[in-house]
């Protein structure tokens, strides 16, 4: 590693020397950053420096590489757009130094090595260097490793958060809590990340997706991220997390459309409040212990289309296990309906009748369920 980052850094310097003499100043240090950017990254076949930024050279002006925008009045560098770019090697930390960016996206690479923590300001007081315009960073479906840095709490525009499909671990920072303009958080699929769900992230109350679906968290869900009313999408599905979901939590989250919290170890009832966040479209509970009764006020969901409660504890065993049912038939979206692997029992409402050219399928898995257990 340290082998690789000093023939970075002499690259760096052998470029500088080739680049024209007519930036200056900040628009230097920008130029200096992006010539450091294609350095970390590892070369092409021939050992020419990767190909895909080969035309990131002395000829022509930044401002006109490729994947770079500029602001046309400063000639800053404002975005910096390489997704699916078949770049592998690191993320530079000069790229900390694009002070105006606002955009970055480099999701869908081969990136690896660690989130440099210079991309946020690395003491409480320190001005100048790090992204402090940066609304979209998009590291996703990387081979990023380590932690995810504390720094990146410091952005202070950020909207958009995707560290998703890498393989970083650790703990999900406290600090992050702190990203208060944060819209959309992405952790999924790291695998690795572990600990607790900070309660800090209940402080976010701008957010509308989070995403910590696929990794190792455990522990329950924050009694404060039930808190952010402008929720919309919420998965925490394949972790190891556990307890209960609160009764009444649902009465304050009146956008959420997406809730996905299967494959964890959530126990209890599943909360009748789901029916006040009336804007529900899929309710994803699956391979949990839940159990009890399916609550019939789930029936006044007009957009509920998926409704996945398979391999759970639901049912009482006894024949009223099915009351639900019919209040479902108004939720006319309804396709995809999943009880297979509870313990429901007795025999099917006969005024069962769901719109068969919407519902066909749900129709079929409730036949097969109750043909099963005939
Ligand atoms: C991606 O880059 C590698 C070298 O880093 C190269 O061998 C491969 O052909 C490239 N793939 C595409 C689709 O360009
Ligand atoms: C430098 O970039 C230009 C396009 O901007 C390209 O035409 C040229 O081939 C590149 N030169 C090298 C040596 O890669
Ligand atoms: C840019 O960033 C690097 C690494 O974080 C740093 O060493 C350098 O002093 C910074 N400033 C300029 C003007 O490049
Ligand atoms: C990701 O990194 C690991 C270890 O650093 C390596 O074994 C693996 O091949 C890498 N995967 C890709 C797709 O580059
Ligand atoms: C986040 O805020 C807390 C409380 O104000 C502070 O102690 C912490 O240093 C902040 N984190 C970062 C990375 O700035
Ligand atoms: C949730 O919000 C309510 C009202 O704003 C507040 O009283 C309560 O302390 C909050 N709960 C948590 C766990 O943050
Ligand atoms: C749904 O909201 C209404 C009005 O706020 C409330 O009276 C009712 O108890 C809630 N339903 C459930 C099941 O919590
Ligand atoms: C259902 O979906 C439609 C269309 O997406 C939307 O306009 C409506 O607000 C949603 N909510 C309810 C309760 O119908
Ligand atoms: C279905 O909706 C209609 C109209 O809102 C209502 O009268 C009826 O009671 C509902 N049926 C069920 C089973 O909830």
């Amino acid at each position: 590693m340290a082998r690789s980052l000093t023939l970075s850094l002499l690259l760096v310097s052998s470029s500088l020397l080739l680049s024209p003499a007519s930036s200056s100043g900040e628009d230097a240090a920008d130029e200096l950053a992006l010539v450091s950017f294609k350095s970390y990254l590892l070369s092409g076949d021939g050992g020419s420096p990767s190909s895909s930024l080969s035309s990131w050279n002395a000829s022509g002006h930044h401002c006109s590489w490729p994947g770079v925008v500029c602001n046309r009045r400063s000639n800053r560098v404002v975005a910096l757009r390489l997704p699916s770019s078949n770049l592998s090697g690191l993320i530079s930390p000069f790229l900390g130094n694009l002070s105006f960016l606002r955009e970055l996206y480099l999701g869908g690479n081969r990136l690896s090595g660690e989130i440099p923590p210079e991309l946020g300001r690395l003491r409480r007081l320190q001005i100048g260097a790090a992204m402090k315009n940066l609304v979209y960073l998009y590291l996703g479906k990387n081979n990023l490793t380590g932690a995810i840095p504390r720094s990146l709490a410091t952005l202070p525009r950020i909207k958009h958060l995707f560290l998703d499909e890498n393989t970083l671990s650790g703990m999900i920072p406290p600090d992050l809590g702190n990203l208060t303009t944060l819209e959309r958080l992405n952790l999924y699929g790291n695998k690795l990340l572990s600990g607790d769900i900070p309660p800090s992230l209940g402080q976010l109350l701008n957010l509308r997706e989070i995403d910590l679906g696929l990794n190792g968290l455990t522990g329950a869900i924050p009694a404060s991220i039930w808190n952010i009313s402008t929720l919309t999408v919420f998965s925490v599905q394949f972790n190891m997390l556990s307890g209960t979901i609160p009764p009444d939590v649902f009465n304050t989250l009146p956008h959420l459309t997406e809730i996905l919290m299967g494959n964890n170890q959530f126990h209890g009832n599943i909360p009748a409040s789901l029916a006040n966040a009336s804007d529900l479209s899929l309710i994803q509970l699956n391979n949990n212990f839940l159990s009890g009764v399916v609550p019939g006020e789930i029936g006044r969901l007009r957009n509920l289309s998926h409704l996945i409660l398979f391999s759970n504890l639901v049912g009482t065993e006894q024949p009223n296990d099915w009351g639900f049912i019919t209040a479902l038939t108004n939720c006319s979206q309804l396709i995809d309906l999943d009880l297979t692997d509870n313990k429901l029992r007795g025999a099917l409402p006969v005024q069962f009748d769901l719109d068969p050219t919407k519902s066909q399928e749900a129709f079929l898995k409730i036949l097969a369920i109750s043909l099963a257990y005939k």
